[in-house]
């Protein structure tokens, strides 16, 4: 006789093993009979791939070349497509003459130049500019001509994962360059590329709060989200549902892209890790075009390296499952002073409170930093600026974030610093604040996601190792602030800092306790701040200017390294790419970490022998180079091919 348990049994089964989800946009999928009339988008298969190390076509396929696709290629690929493929023109061509001169449009655009929606929502640009070429600025009456530099050539709208399918599949079996660009606001470049097909995963905005979510050791709120959906639109989404979601500070940063791929810091960092740590599920579409789920379960070692193993790299993601929290709210303050010794009684004053003591604001600067770790060891952060403003006058801005924590607690936790900050340097920066209302971190669900645009800003971060502070001898933290101070007084940078802890304790499940860990940089775990120093890349440079640029930088990089290996050498060594400088030498080292690296690779070798996702310091990236005419470093105006070693 049957026990009537069984089929319960199957079903709870069932019932449990929730992952997996899948959004309506994603059941659209490529079949393999629509790839039998149009061999283009076939399917590939990573056995019969050829091997690694070998060369069998040395340049992506180039426009105008003879191995590019011909005209009737791309006209069947957009009927696969169903009409989603696009050829677009730079914004900016409206200001040329040609077809598309328009002047009513090159004016309006002009004035629209500064709102980040407007180039967010256009299929070929990207925030920073500098990679492009600028071979199309945007300028009334613009001398020369406009081409399309580093942006691509032609751009699929993705709403659906058959478009994802589709384009992945064209470009392998065609040897066109592929790109993914989602927000475009990556620093280096990695969104962008010359006689490339791009995907653009702008418009895919799927949004699901999942209130009962279990996987592994996982069992509470999730929210599913498409690969489209920006910070802001996620904060809205959180103040709707009323729960919590690590997301990026920055309002128009994609909330699952470069983000998520690579590491991703925000306000709750220090209570509950980065942005792949909250990573459940993963749907992506892979280099041999299949549409996979990955999670804890299956694809393991997927799993392991699409969280921190870098964007552009293992496929395209589609959408992925985050971890949700109660709503929670935080208490945020400034800290600010400026020196500037040139005031004087007779001149009238440029900001009247600014000191005049050069060497007490220096040291009032260095307690500030010094300080973080009492700010962190709460579950908060420190988000900093110091900034050069000519002469010997210089502007420190902070502003410290503490989520969960009572007015009155807060005072306290600052109580000492200003203390110090008022008697000992003499810096008059007042009482502590005082029954600061907390705010709800999700906010009122009505942000716009404003923001500036271009940001041709350039970063160069490091991790600092946590031990610096930690260290009994003063000597390590005196020469690490030397350090900072000499890229600030000397170098001229912009020094930003945000101090945080995303260890391995706040991580959690499935970062530890063998869910069986992430890809992300080691260094992560052990650092106490993430340091960059800044500075814009001017607009119109050549490639010397930029190259002499790029090493005075990597210089002031160094000394921070070599202070780091004199006093932390235990300590893993690394930088955040997102905002790191894509001029990095050391970029496997500083990027991944070597033992992580080597890991990376094989991956790579194994789910894309092809190499058909590529970008400028991922995983694999060593294998190719974009030749450019003028040989500005690291510009995307150029060719795509293999770098050969000379025997
Ligand atoms: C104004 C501003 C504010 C910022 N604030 C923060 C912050 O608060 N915290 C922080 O950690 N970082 C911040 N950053 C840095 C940010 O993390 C990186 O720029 C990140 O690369 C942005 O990812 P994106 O997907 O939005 O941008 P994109 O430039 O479109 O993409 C970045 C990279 O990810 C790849 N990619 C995008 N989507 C996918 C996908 N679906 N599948 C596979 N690969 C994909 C792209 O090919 C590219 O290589 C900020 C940057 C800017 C410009
Ligand atoms: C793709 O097809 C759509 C609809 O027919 C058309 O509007 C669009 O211009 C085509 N794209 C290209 C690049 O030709
Ligand atoms: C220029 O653009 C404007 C605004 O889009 C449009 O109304 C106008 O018709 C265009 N002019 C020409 C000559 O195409
Ligand atoms: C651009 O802005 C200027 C000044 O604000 C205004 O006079 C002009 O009409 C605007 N042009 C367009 C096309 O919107
Ligand atoms: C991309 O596709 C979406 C959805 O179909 C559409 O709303 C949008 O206008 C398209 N964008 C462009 C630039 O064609
Ligand atoms: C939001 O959630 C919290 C805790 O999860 C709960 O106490 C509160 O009542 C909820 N608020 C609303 C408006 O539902
Ligand atoms: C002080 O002010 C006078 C008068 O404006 C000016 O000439 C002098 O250079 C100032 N001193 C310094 C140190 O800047
Ligand atoms: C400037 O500040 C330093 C350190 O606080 C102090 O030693 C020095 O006397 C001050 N100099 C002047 C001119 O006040
Ligand atoms: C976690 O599991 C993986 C395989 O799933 C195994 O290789 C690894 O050694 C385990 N790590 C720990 C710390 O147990």
């Amino acid at each position: 006789m049957r026990t009537p348990s069984t089929p319960l049994v199957l079903l709870l089964i069932t019932v449990v093993k929730v992952t997996g989800k899948v959004f309506p946009f994603e059941s659209v999928q490529l079949t393999e009979s629509e790839t039998t009339d149009f061999r283009a988008v076939a399917f590939g298969n990573t056995e019969a791939a050829p091997p690694w190390s070998s060369i069998t076509q040395r340049c992506r396929a180039w426009p105008g070349s003879r191995a590019w696709p011909s005209e009737s290629d791309w006209e069947q690929l957009n009927i696969t497509l169903g009409g989603s493929l696009l050829r677009p023109l730079p914004a900016a061509s409206a200001c040329y003459q040609g077809e598309s001169y328009n002047q009513t449009t090159c004016e309006w655009l002009i004035n629209q130049s500064s709102r980040t929606h407007f180039w967010i929502d256009e299929p070929l640009s990207t925030l920073t500019q500098w990679p492009q070429g600028s071979t199309c600025p945007l300028t009334l009456d613009p001398p020369g001509t406009c081409t399309k530099g580093g942006f691509p050539e032609y751009v699929v709208n993705a709403t659906t994962v058959k478009h994802v399918q589709a384009a992945v599949n064209f470009a392998r079996n065609k040897n066109v360059r592929l790109v993914i660009k989602n927000t475009g606001h990556d620093f280096g470049g990695r969104s962008m590329g010359a006689g490339s097909l791009s995907i653009w995963v702008h418009n895919l905005k799927d949004f699901e709060f999942i209130p009962e979510y279990n996987v592994g050791r996982y069992s509470g709120m999730a929210v599913q989200v498409g690969a489209g959906v920006e910070s802001w639109e996620h904060f809205n989404h959180m103040a709707a549902n009323n729960i919590t979601v690590v997301a990026p500070g920055g309002g128009t940063v994609g909330a699952v892209g470069g983000w998520v791929t690579v590491a991703g810091h925000g306000s709750l960092t220090s209570k509950y890790g980065l942005g792949a740590d909250q990573v459940l599920s993963i749907n992506v579409v892979t280099a041999d075009g299949q549409f996979l789920t990955v999670d804890p379960n299956t694809h393991k070692d997927l799993w392991w390296a699409l969280r921190g193993g870098g964007p552009s790299t293992f496929g395209v993601i589609t959408s992925v499952v985050l971890k949700a929290y109660p709503p929670i709210s935080t208490i945020r303050s400034s800290l600010a002073f400026t020196v500037d010794p040139s005031l004087n009684d007779t001149r009238p004053p440029q900001d009247p409170n600014a000191l005049t003591n050069l060497t007490s604001f220096w040291y009032g600067v260095s307690l500030a930093y010094h300080y973080c770790p009492k700010i962190i060891g709460a579950g908060g952060y420190c988000f900093s600026y110091i900034t050069p403003l000519g002469g010997s006058s210089f502007r420190f801005t902070s502003s410290q974030i503490v989520p969960d924590i009572s007015s009155s607690d807060y005072t306290a936790l600052l109580q000492p610093l200003y203390a110090e900050l008022n008697t000992v340097h003499r810096i008059p920066v007042g009482a502590p604040p005082a029954n600061t209302r907390p705010t709800l971190y999700a906010g009122d669900g009505r942000r716009t996601g404003a923001g500036d645009f271009p940001v041709n800003t350039r970063y160069r971060s490091r991790l600092f190792p946590a031990s610096l502070w930690d260290n009994p001898d003063q000597a390590a933290w005196a020469a690490t602030f030397a350090a900072i101070r000499a890229g600030v007084e000397e170098g001229g940078y912009t020094f930003h800092g945000i101090a945080y802890s995303p260890t391995l304790e706040k991580a959690g499940w499935p970062t530890t306790d063998n869910g069986s860990g992430s890809a992300v940089h080691p260094a992560w775990r052990t650092t106490a701040l993430h340091g960059s120093f800044m500075e814009v890349q001017p607009e119109g440079i050549g490639a010397a200017e930029a190259t002499v640029r790029d090493r005075k930088a990597s210089e002031y990089l160094a000394r921070l390294d070599a202070v780091f290996e004199e006093f932390a050498n235990d300590a893993p060594r690394g930088a955040y790419m997102n905002e790191g400088d894509p001029a990095e030498e050391e970029w496997q080292t500083m990027f991944y970490g070597d033992k992580n690296y080597a890991r990376l690779l094989d991956i790579k070798k194994k789910w894309d022998p092809w190499g058909v996702f590529w970008a400028r310091t991922t995983v694999g990236g060593e294998r190719w180079e974009v030749n450019t005419e003028d040989g500005y470093p690291m510009s995307q105006n150029g060719r795509l091919c293999r770098v050969v070693t000379k025997k």
